[in-house]
């Protein structure tokens, strides 16, 4: 079953706010995405593999759970994705990192792809893919694709705000990922933007507009 996670946590869903509001400042936007992808990120890793391994306290030797298995990656789509990227990173700051270019065509709203950087072994690691935005979801199903042919399997993607229509693309293309996100709103526009939504996030993030 494709899996959806609404990430409803009262700190979480007050950032959100703090975001879509019009006003908001490009410098508290970029904050708010940062920290939200840190509680994000939180739940996204809950089921990361553990070992244990002897250690010792200033007291006395302990058997101690410490994460096992390789680092995982996370993958940026961006731009706008790297606005989550530095929140994860703030939580799991010896992942690996990889980026995916994608930028929507705005007449037809397909992904244009303009560059491609992951770590070689990404087929061995845990791979998580940010975005802000899953709209029309083109531009996740396409990043998605691109990682599974270099190998990934064990993918999950995190975004702060989904469209209905993209959660269901985006399932019928990758029933096998799921998606985390801090709320599902109403639909999209003539333009493919999300509604109500907080706009463009790169441009938010960025203050390119
Ligand atoms: C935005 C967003 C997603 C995409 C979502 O990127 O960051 O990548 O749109 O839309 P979709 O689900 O309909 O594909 P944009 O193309 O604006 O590029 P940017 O991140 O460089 O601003
Ligand atoms: N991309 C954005 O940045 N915002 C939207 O609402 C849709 C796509």
């Amino acid at each position: 079953m494709p899996e959806l996670i609404v990430v409803d946590h009262p700190l979480v869903q007050h950032k959100l706010t703090l975001m879509r509001r019009r006003h908001t400042a490009t410098a508290d936007f970029r904050r708010l995405v940062r920290e939200v992808a840190l509680l994000l990120g939180y739940e996204i890793t809950r089921d990361l593999p553990l070992e244990t391994i002897a250690i010792d306290t200033p007291l006395e030797p302990m058997q101690a759970s410490t994460l096992a298995g390789k680092k995982l990656c996370l993958v940026s789509i961006l731009r706008a994705g790297n606005g989550l990227l530095d929140g994860m990173l703030d939580l799991v700051p010896s992942a690996r990192v990889g980026h995916i270019g994608l930028y929507r065509d705005p007449a037809t709203l397909q992904p244009v792809e303009y560059y491609y950087k992951v770590p070689e072994d990404l087929a061995e690691r845990p791979v998580i893919l940010v975005d802000p935005m899953l709209a029309t979801a083109n531009s996740a199903v396409a990043a998605v694709s691109r990682v599974k042919r270099d190998g990934a399997t064990d993918i999950k993607f995190a975004c702060l705000l989904a469209a209905p229509e993209g959660v269901r693309r985006f399932h019928e293309a990758h029933p096998d990922v799921p998606i985390f996100t801090a709320a599902v709103d109403r639909g999209l526009n003539d333009h493919g933007y999300i509604l109500p939504g907080l706009g463009d996030a790169g441009d938010r993030i960025y203050g390119t507009k």
